[in-house]
């Protein structure tokens, strides 16, 4: 089936931009709003919108005007009865949404798809309520509409296949990308990232351990403050001045580091196989590089992988130098700081120091290559944790502090994130493809979830998950059996690329 006019019935956020989407790609739009003044203002957006597309020469005057001249306005849904395609796009409420489908259903023709954009309804539930479920689907699209490529075709049990190839068809000539699921809530992207974003609000108010699927409380007072975010004027920045502040009760932030001189240093260098000595290799550079007299110091006593560290040079889920076999002491040859590279990336740099001197212990964990974690331990003197610090700052990485728990707050944040999109993957929700299609193209992610835990390799996020688990008892963080099958064959989620 063709469609060659489509309405679109809400002109709020996403509606406005979905008609001028419609309208640039050639189609007739009916925009449709619920009275005269809301069609006014979402009529304005729509030409606004058009205009800073030609100030940025993304379009020319003569198109604005063409796609304007396809857009008629109305505030009456029967004005949708010649569409081929209605797109639903009113606020994000069940009953509102189930009164409009009656209504569209009655009004339209009968051969015409209704779609909706809900991001988190059920399509099933929206779709049961018309006489023609079968050509009722998801069509989720992602904010700002005219600009992102992706759009989740959503299939409800009730949908027909034609209708789901003749939207994802749509989808298409619109230039965009169809990812095609079934009807779970939050679809694959808000499924994944609104846990992920939830745990970052959590880890704000210094809860590690809270759990990814209930609203953080943090959230919950904001909203109740409604500090919504960047459409609310004010969320954790201000967007109505010019320098973001954070929210009032945002943890205090640790006092800067005095910086203090770093003119010798031992690297004690326990990397147990290939992967570790490159990255204490890479650690070594880094440091020469950055001016310090470093001196390298090789004992082999074992691997490590990100996790807690313990104080005195113990390590509990896996993580942190052990010390070398036997209790021999550290073979340090003094200087300022002692740097113990281990681990694939050069997941711990462990300041470690005799059991005697363990308030000198802290961790230091590079991420990414740009970042460093300062983490101390309780016993941990706040000199030591400067020092680790000053350290990060000459090698050029940005420096966070955070307390001694699994995976820190990188691995923290990162792991669980990744072992749910592992779990889509293996319940068969979504092709390994399609997660990482609909984080780079709908969220922006530089890299899919799935191509980033091929770099960073199963085991390493195995680990630190196991360790959160046993830490934390909750069930989320357990490593799902797909990633423990993919650490245990050092097997990668796309073909072609090697596991670590
Ligand atoms: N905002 C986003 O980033 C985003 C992204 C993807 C999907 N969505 C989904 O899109 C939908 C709309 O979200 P939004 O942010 O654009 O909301 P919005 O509040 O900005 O816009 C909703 C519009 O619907 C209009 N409306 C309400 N009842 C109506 C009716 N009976 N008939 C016609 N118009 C009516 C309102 O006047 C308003 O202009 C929701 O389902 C939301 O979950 C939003």
């Amino acid at each position: 089936m063709e469609i060659r006019e489509v309405a679109v019935i809400g002109l709020g956020t996403m509606g406005a931009g979905i008609a001028e989407v419609f309208a640039q790609a050639g189609l007739a739009v009916t925009a449709i709003e619920m009275d005269r003044a809301a069609l006014a203002r979402g009529m304005a957006a729509l030409d606004a919108s058009l205009s800073r597309a030609v100030a940025r020469g993304k379009l020319a005057a003569a198109g604005k005007d063409q796609a304007l001249g396809r857009v008629t306005a109305a505030a009456d849904l029967a004005a949708a009865a010649s569409a081929g395609l209605v797109v639903e796009v009113v606020p994000e409420r069940l009953d509102i949404k189930r009164r409009v489908f009656a209504e569209l259903d009655r009004v339209c023709r009968p051969d015409a798809i209704l779609a909706t954009n809900t991001s988190s309804l059920p399509v099933t539930a929206i779709a049961a309520g018309t006489q023609r479920p079968g050509r009722v689907a998801g069509m989720h699209f992602f904010n700002p509409a005219p600009v992102m490529r992706l759009v989740e075709v959503v299939a409800a049990v009730q949908t027909d296949r034609a209708t789901v190839e003749t939207v994802a068809d749509l989808v298409r000539s619109l230039g965009k990308t169809p990812v095609t699921v079934t009807d779970r809530a939050g679809f694959v992207a808000n499924a994944l990232l609104l846990p992920y974003l939830n745990h970052a609000v959590s880890l704000l108010a210094g809860e590690f351990g809270g759990s990814r699927f209930i609203p953080a409380p943090l959230l919950r007072r904001m909203t109740e403050a409604g500090w919504t975010g960047r459409k609310g004027g004010r969320g954790f920045y201000d967007y109505g001045q010019d320098s973001p502040p954070e929210p009032s009760d945002t943890p205090p932030i640790p006092p800067n580091d005095s910086p203090s001189p770093l003119p010798a240093m031992t690297l004690i260098d326990c990397a147990a196989d290939r992967t570790e000595a490159v990255a204490a290799d890479a650690l070594n550079a880094m440091i020469d590089a950055a001016g310090v007299t470093v001196t390298r110091v090789h004992t082999a006593s074992g691997s490590t992988a990100a996790g807690s560290m313990a104080p005195g040079g113990t390590a509990s889920g896996g993580a942190g130098p052990g010390g070398p076999a036997g209790g021999d002491p550290w073979p340090w040859s003094g200087g300022d700081l002692v740097v113990v590279a281990a681990s694939p990336y050069a997941a711990v740099l462990a300041a470690v120091m005799p059991a005697d001197r363990s308030p000198d212990m802290v961790g230091m964990h590079v991420a990414g290559g740009r970042l460093a974690e300062v983490i101390s331990t309780v016993v941990s003197a706040p000199e030591a944790a400067a020092r680790a610090a000053a350290l990060g700052r000459r090698l050029g990485l940005e420096v966070i502090r955070c307390p001694d728990r699994p995976g820190f707050l990188v691995g923290a944040l990162l792991y669980p994130h990744l072992n749910d999109a592992v779990r889509m993957v293996q319940d068969g929700y979504a092709s390994a493809a399609d997660v990482d299609t609909v984080m780079t193209l709908g969220c922006g992610y530089p890299r899919g979830p799935l191509a980033m835990l091929d770099d960073i390799g199963a085991g390493q996020a195995y680990a630190v998950l196991a360790s959160m688990h046993a830490r934390y008892g909750d069930p989320a963080f357990a490593p799902v059996p797909l990633l423990a099958d993919h650490a245990t064959a050092r097997l990668a989620f796309h073909a072609g690329e090697s596991a670590q």
